[in-house]
């Protein structure tokens, strides 16, 4: 879609970091712009800080773990503005430690907000934006983390890679469905912004440590030395909504915003390549 003024995006997740950053740069590009969080204060913030000239907001408290609640989004952005163009499914949470020992709450936690918050938008999204028969986009947040997971990252990691998978198929199911909707996953690498600081949001939990902008901190000091030494290529959320906006314009699936990232993605599928290649096995 190379025309975004007058349409209008969803984006949860949107009262800090990448999710506000979107917001911003959407109202910026002269979209209605509908941004939902579960932290309420943080989004009257948001909403109130936003550029006096941007272009109508309507601003929900929402839970993207409850599908009733993002079925009730979607209700009020089409009452609002009409036909929503872009979603964007941002909102997430990370939590840290060695898998074994990740409890099943924690599993129940970071799924819960980073696959089924993705899964719930969709189910409440995709069916209305495809009965208008007009382009669209749904643009799912995963995470290099989903691609190329380090230490201490396995609940995390699992959703994003979930991300990932359904977000591929999505866009098979719309090319086979011959719809004009079109599906991208956002790959961020390091970015600055308070995910370190997710047990904010988490139901009964106390505040957490204070954001260094990492998406994988682990809570052993060997991760967190490595953690913070890579802060220093931390890119700002700004960057990373504008790669965004310029992957809507020229229909790019993979919205990855830090090139470096891919110097990962290449060793793994090398790892891949020659533990394929050394099997020995007859074939059955
Ligand atoms: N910051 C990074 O380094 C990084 C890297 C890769 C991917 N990501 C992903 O980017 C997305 C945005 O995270 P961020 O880095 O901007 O962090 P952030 O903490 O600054 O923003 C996340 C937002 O999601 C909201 N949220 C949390 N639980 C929610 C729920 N149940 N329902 C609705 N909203 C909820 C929070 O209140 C917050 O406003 C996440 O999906 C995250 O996993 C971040």
């Amino acid at each position: 879609m190379r025309e975004l003024a007058g349409c209008t995006a969803v984006v949860t997740g949107a009262a800090s970091g990448i999710g506000l950053a979107m917001a911003r740069r959407f109202a910026a590009e002269g979209m209605s712009v509908v941004m939902a969080d579960v932290e309420a204060a943080a989004l009257d913030e948001a909403v109130a800080n936003l550029p006096s000239a941007a272009e109508p907001v309507l601003s929900r408290v929402c839970d993207v773990r409850d599908p009733a609640a993002v079925a009730a989004l979607a209700e009020a952005a089409e009452a609002m503005f009409g036909p929503v163009h872009v979603l964007c499914n941002n909102a997430g949470v990370a939590a840290s430690g060695l898998t074994w020992e990740q409890s099943v709450a924690d599993f129940e936690w970071v799924l819960g907000v980073n696959l089924w918050g993705v899964i719930n938008g969709m189910h409440a999204f995709v069916p209305r934006m495809l009965s208008g028969g007009h382009e669209g986009h749904v643009v799912n947040t995963a995470s290099m983390t989903g691609i190329a997971p380090g230490p201490a990252v396995g609940a995390y990691g699992a959703s994003k890679a979930g991300v990932i998978a359904l977000t591929e198929s999505l866009q098979h199911d719309f090319a086979a469905a011959g719809s004009r909707l079109r599906a991208h996953v956002l790959v961020p690498s390091f970015t600055a912004s308070r995910i370190l600081e997710s047990a904010r949001n988490r139901p009964g939990a106390a505040p957490g440590p204070e954001s260094t902008g990492r998406d994988d901190l682990g809570p052993d000091d060997a991760v967190r030395v490595a953690a913070l030494a890579s802060m220093a290529q931390a890119q700002s959320a700004e960057h990373v909504a504008a790669v965004v906006v310029d992957g809507l314009r020229h229909d790019r699936f993979w919205l990855i915003p830090d090139p470096r990232a891919m110097a990962r993605v290449e060793r793994r599928h090398r790892e891949m390549r020659a533990d394929a290649a050394a099997v020995s096995i007859e074939a059955i």
